[in-house]
């Protein structure tokens, strides 16, 4: 079996000025993941490279990465599947680096925090001693199951334009999980997590973009859930200033034919 050209990014910011490539190159081997072969490199040929993992499976979201220039998880893209003769290995976008592969994902955790995910209720009793399950209807669970498969890996963030440009936007992540807590009838925390999103960097700063939808691993639909946030705001829950906005350009706009 031939080798595979494993190219990561190598990149130190307490000692290196800029990013730079090294070569590795790796024996290949039937239904080899792209982390199998950085395992591979790292473990056999250079202890230094640094990355992330845990699971193996897609499953607990730390090793996303830029691979041949697609946003991915490292252990669930097989080297065939690219080909199988060049793999090139990026930090992901829109993160500082803490060294070569691992990105910080400080501010991603803080911004999905700051959203609130969890159901908020006023009858704080019931919440620290329960005395029954919170059950959901199975019609409600359907409008926010795809939500519930986000393992927080950072690849939409990563993707997302705006993230890029505004560092306070809560990016695709943190408002899709907003959403799944503010459609979830068991919540009582609306009008509190309105106020969080009907910022000036908040939920109206996405421009549906949809290229966290399209980097999704886990196939869920960050994009939908923002515009359908979005509608949750509108309908006058509560104060709103991007709808007094949104009211002033609709009043400004011309008449439609
Ligand atoms: Fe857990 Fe890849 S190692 S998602």
């Amino acid at each position: 079996m031939t080798d595979v050209r494993l190219l990561v990014q190598r990149f130190d910011p307490l000692t290196d000025e800029k990013p730079r490539f090294a070569e590795y190159s790796v024996p290949k081997r039937e239904g080899m993941t792209v982390l199998d072969a950085l395992l591979y490199a790292r473990d056999y040929l250079d202890h230094s490279i640094a990355l992330r993992f845990s699971c193996r499976q897609a499953s607990c979201g730390s090793c996303g990465m830029k691979i041949n220039g697609r946003l991915r998880l490292a252990c669930y893209t097989q080297v065939e599947e690219l080909g199988g003769e060049k793999v090139v290995a990026q930090p992901m976008d829109n993160f500082e680096i803490i060294k070569d592969l691992v990105t910080d994902l400080g501010s991603f955790f803080a911004k999905h925090k700051q959203l609130m995910p969890y159901v908020l209720r006023s009858d704080s009793q019931e919440m620290d001693h329960p005395s029954a399950e919170f059950l959901m209807k199975p019609e409600e669970l359907e409008k926010v199951l795809q939500f519930t498969y986000c393992i927080k890996c950072g690849l939409c963030t990563s993707s997302c334009p705006t993230v890029g440009t505004d560092a306070l936007f809560p990016g695709p992540q943190a408002l899709a999980q907003a959403y799944r807590y503010l459609s979830d009838e068991r919540d009582e925390g609306g009008k509190r997590r309105i106020d969080a999103l009907d910022t000036a960097h908040g939920v109206w700063r996405c421009h549906y973009a949809g290229s966290c939808s399209a980097v999704c691993p886990k196939g869920v639909d960050p994009a939908l859930g923002i515009q359908l946030l979005k509608r949750h705001v509108m309908s006058g829950k509560a104060r709103s200033e991007g709808a007094e906005v949104w009211k002033q350009q609709a009043a400004a706009a011309p008449p439609l034919k």
